[in-house]
């Protein structure tokens, strides 16, 4: 009798315990995952609304981490999702695909730049991919115009110099701390894009003297905006007293400023660097500072990201260097995060992406 009340007892507990809220509660969200494409998000720390857009839709692996993904758990992780939500820090190429697995339908990463996928081998697999134009263009073209009125008129350096007592030594002194001014400065810029096009425009009421511009296509319209003129790379190199490099990284320009770029380059003139640091030939933009072929560099992009803190560059006082901030502020972030898990959920259904690269 006693074993027959205990054994009643006992199924009792069983099914209370089945039916205790936080229980139905996982059981209701596994079955609800049940049928949801698996999504990899390679960080943790994007905007909450970015996360919500996902959760709806997909089952996520969101890494624990505030930095990029190591390769290795990119190669673990990555193996049966569908999408991955990545960033410009993630390498994407044939390793990490053929890791993945044939049912991984999207990529969608916080950038607009996409060097570090490999369209190629994307292509082959059939695999939309998904990215930010457009969003980033203003903030970009504004930190690029920050950067070189800071280069030009060397903030960071006479910044410095109040900390380290130099002013307090020369009180003031009429050469002192002296840059270049930009009116009437010639300003070429190397790929007249959506961003180029903005930095140009920004740049016209410091009543600089004239744009020129390069790239693979001559483009009146956008040119017509800020009176450019469509000159060869050589002849931007020889005359400009502002160089700003706004074209992508691909096999076309990598390293395009080497040893005879600068040498082409007028002694005065300053180079500026917001799109990606393998544009150009680090050693030899060094040795370009340091011998005063050019006069000053401002870079928001180098080789490698993040940048040693004793490398060479950091230690020049004609390089004013911040770390890739092109796109940093708020609003801007979370625009390109939402419309990155956007781009995912909608590849996953099927359905447009507000902005498809391929
Ligand atoms: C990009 O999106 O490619 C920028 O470099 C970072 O926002």
């Amino acid at each position: 009798m006693f074993r027959y009340f205990q054994t009643l007892l006992n199924a009792g507990q069983v099914i209370n315990s089945w039916t205790s809220k936080p229980t139905v509660a996982r059981f209701l969200t596994t079955v609800n995952q049940m049928d949801k494409p698996k999504v990899l998000v390679t960080r943790e720390d994007i905007p909450k609304s970015a996360l919500s857009i996902l959760e709806e839709k997909c089952e996520l692996e969101v890494m624990p981490n505030k930095s990029p993904i190591s390769r290795t758990d990119l190669l673990n992780k990555i193996s049966g999702k569908h999408g991955i939500f990545c960033f410009l820090t993630d390498k994407i190429d044939k390793e990490v695909l053929d890791q993945a697995g044939s049912q991984l339908k999207v990529i969608g990463t916080m950038s607009v730049g996409y060097d570090h996928l490999d369209l190629n081998e994307i292509k082959k697999r059939n695999i939309t991919v998904g990215y930010t134009p457009g969003v980033l263009t203003a903030p970009t073209a504004e930190l690029t115009v920050a950067l070189t009125l800071a280069t030009t008129r060397r903030l960071f350096e006479a910044h410095d110099e109040i900390a380290n007592g130099g002013w307090a030594k020369c009180s003031w002194g009429p050469l002192w701390m002296c840059g270049s001014g930009l009116v009437g400065a010639k300003v070429g810029i190397v790929g007249l894009g959506s961003i180029g096009l903005a930095v140009a425009k920004r740049l016209l009421p410091f009543e600089v003297a004239k744009i020129m511009y390069c790239g693979r296509h001559e483009k009146p319209e956008a040119a017509a905006q800020v009176l450019g003129e469509y000159v060869t790379f050589d002849q931007l190199l020889q005359e400009s007293d502002v160089v700003i490099i706004m074209c992508p990284l691909n096999d076309t320009t990598r390293n395009m400023f080497g040893p005879t770029q600068f040498a082409l380059m007028k002694p005065n003139a300053v180079l500026i660097n917001t799109s990606r640091g393998g544009v150009v030939d680090q050693d030899a933009l060094v040795n370009a500072l340091k011998t005063g072929q050019i006069a000053a560099a401002g870079l928001d992009v180098m080789t490698p990201e993040p940048l040693p803190a004793d490398h060479e560059l950091t230690k020049l006082k004609n390089c004013v260097l911040i770390p890739h901030i092109g796109s940093a502020t708020l609003q801007t972030r979370t625009t390109m995060a939402t419309m990155t898990a956007q781009n995912i959920v909608n590849a996953l259904e099927g359905r447009p992406m507000p902005a498809q690269l391929c």
